[in-house]
C-alpha cells in the first residue's frame, strides 16, 4: 500500500469501504478468493487497488490479533511491519520495566515501525516519540497512536542523525531482515551495530554517550546474539512467551541490574531469573545420575546460560555438563521448566528401542531430544510405531553416552 492509499483508507469513503471488506471477510470465512469478490460486488465504486487495500488490511488486523491482542482490529498495519512488530505481552513486559525505572519519563522509539512497543511506552505511562525512516510505517503508528486513543507523537526521520538528548531514554529495534529474509549477521542489522554500541554506550564509547542525557538505553536483538558481543556492564535480558523465545533486549548500563537474565511469560503472569539465582556461576557444572525427574529448562534460561540456576532451583543437577536437561529426585513446579517423571530407560539402539516399544504398545510418541543427532520424524518412521498407548521419549547424552528414556509430563 502507498501513502496516498493509506490517506484514502483513512477517509470517510475508505473507512466504509474497510467496513464493507470486514463484512465480506467474516461472511467468506476468510476465504481470500470469495471475500474479494464479495467486496467487489458490494462497493462497484471503489477501485481496484482500494479494494484489494481494504481487504488486506482487514486481513492483517485480523491476523494481528494473535501477535498484539484484540486492539490489532482498530489498527494499520503493512505486512512486513506486522511481522516485525514486537508482541504484545513482549513490548509491555518491556515497556513496564523502563516505566519503573524512570515513572512518567519520555522514550524516544529509534525505528518505531507501525508502533508495537510505542504504543506499549504510551500505555505505560511514558511520554512516548517515535521516528520511523520508512513514510507510511511512521504515518501508521501515529494513526495507530490515535486509533487506540493512547498519547505520543511520530515523526519521519533518520534514526541515526536525530539528537537524542532531549529523552529521558532511547530505544532502538534495529531491522533483522534484508530483502532475502532475516539476517543474522548483527554488521547486516538497520541501523548497524556500532550505532548499537554507541546507543548503549558499550565498546569504548563511554558509559551511553550515544544515548538520552541520562544515559539510558535499551535495545532489541535477537535472541541468538552471543554472549560475546554483550558490552562489559550492559545487562541482556532473554524473553520468552508462551514457552518461545522471542527476543533478546540490551539494558545500557544505567538501566541493567544483572549482567544475564531470563524472563518467561505466561499466561499466569510473569517470572524472571538471573545469574544472582544461580550458585554455580563461575564454578563447575552440577551433573548427577538421572533421577525420577527430568527437566527441560525454557529457552530463554537456556540462552541466558542460567540452566544451573534451575538445577539449583530444583536440588538437581545436569544430566551431563554439556547438555540442558536438569535431573532432581524432587518434584518442584517452576516456570523455568517443564518437568517430566522419568518412567523408564529403553535401550537407545533403534533396534532394540524399536522391541521395546513394540513390546509396551506404544502407538503415538512424541520425541524430545538434546545433544544428539536425531531426527525425530524420520526416526518415527522408521520405528514403524503400533499400538494404542501414548508415550514421550527422550533422546540425549548422559555421560557422553546415548541415552533413551520413556518420561510423562508431570
Ligand atoms: C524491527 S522494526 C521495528 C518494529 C517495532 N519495534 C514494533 O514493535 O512495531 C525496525 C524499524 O526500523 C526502521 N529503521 C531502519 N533504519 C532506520 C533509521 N536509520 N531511522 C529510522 N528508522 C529506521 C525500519 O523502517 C523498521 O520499521
Amino acid at each position: 500500500m502507498d501513502l496516498a492509499t493509506f490517506d484514502w483508507l483513512r477517509s470517510t469513503e475508505g473507512a466504509a469501504l474497510l467496513d464493507v471488506a470486514a463484512e465480506a471477510y467474516a461472511d467468506a470465512d476468510g476465504d481470500p478468493v470469495a471475500a474479494a469478490e464479495q467486496v467487489r460486488r458490494r462497493a462497484p465504486g471503489a477501485s481496484a487497488d482500494q479494494r484489494a487495500a481494504a481487504l488486506s488490511q482487514v486481513t492483517l488486523r485480523v491476523r494481528a490479533v494473535a501477535k498484539l491482542g484484540p486492539d490489532a482490529i482498530e489498527m494499520w498495519f503493512t505486512a512486513d511491519a506486522l511481522e516485525q512488530a514486537t508482541r504484545r505481552r513482549v513490548a509491555d513486559h518491556r515497556a513496564g520495566r523502563l516505566a519503573a525505572a524512570q515513572p512518567g519519563g519520555s522514550v524516544l522509539d529509534l525505528g518505531c515501525g507501525v508502533g508495537g512497543d510505542l504504543l506499549a511506552f504510551s500505555r505505560a505511562g511514558l511520554i512516548a516519540a517515535g521516528l520511523e525512516l520508512d513514510p507510511l510505517r511512521a504515518a501508521m503508528a501515529a494513526a495507530n497512536l490515535v486509533a487506540l486513543g493512547l498519547p505520543g507523537a511520530v515523526q519521519q526521520g533518520d534514526a541515526t542523525t536525530v539528537d537524542l538528548a532531549p529523552f529521558d531514554a532511547v530505544f532502538a529495534d534495529p531491522a533483522r531482515r534484508g530483502a532475502r529474509g532475516r539476517v543474522f549477521d548483527v554488521q547486516q542489522w538497520t541501523p548497524p551495530w556500532p550505532w548499537v554500541l554507541e546507543l548503549l554506550g558499550g565498546a569504548g564509547a563511554g558509559a551511553g554517550a550515544g544515548a538520552g542525557a541520562a544515559g539510558k538505553a535499551l535495545v532489541k536483538v535477537a535472541p541468538g546474539i552471543p554472549h560475546d558481543l554483550v558490552p562489559e556492564g550492559v545487562e541482556a535480558e532473554w524473553v520468552s512467551d508462551a514457552g518461545d523465545v522471542k527476543e533478546a533486549v540490551l539494558w545500557s548500563p544505567a538501566l541493567a541490574s544483572a549482567s544475564r537474565r531470563a524472563t518467561v511469560i505466561g499466561d499466569g503472569g510473569l517470572a524472571t531469573l538471573t545469574e544472582e539465582d544461580d550458585p554455580y556461576a563461575g564454578e563447575d557444572r552440577p551433573v548427577q545420575d538421572v533421577g525420577a525427574y527430568l527437566y527441560e529448562p525454557d529457552g530463554a534460561v537456556i540462552r541466558a546460560g542460567l540452566v544451573t540456576a534451575v538445577a539449583a532451583g530444583v536440588r538437581g543437577g545436569l544430566v551431563d555438563p554439556h547438555i540442558a536437561y536438569v535431573t532432581s529426585e524432587d518434584l518442584f513446579h517452576t516456570p523455568f521448566a517443564r518437568s517430566y517423571r522419568v518412567l523408564e530407560h529403553l535401550p537407545y539402539r533403534e533396534k532394540q528401542l524399536k522391541a521395546a516399544l513394540r513390546e509396551r504398545g506404544i502407538g503415538r510418541l512424541a520425541i524430545k531430544k538434546r545433544g544428539v543427532s536425531v531426527t525425530p520424524e524420520e526416526l518415527r518412521k522408521r520405528l514403524a510405531l503400533r499400538g494404542d498407548a501414548e508415550a514421550t521419549l527422550v533422546l540425549t547424552r548422559v555421560a557422553g553416552e546415548g541415552t533413551a528414556l520413556l518420561v510423562e509430563p508431570c
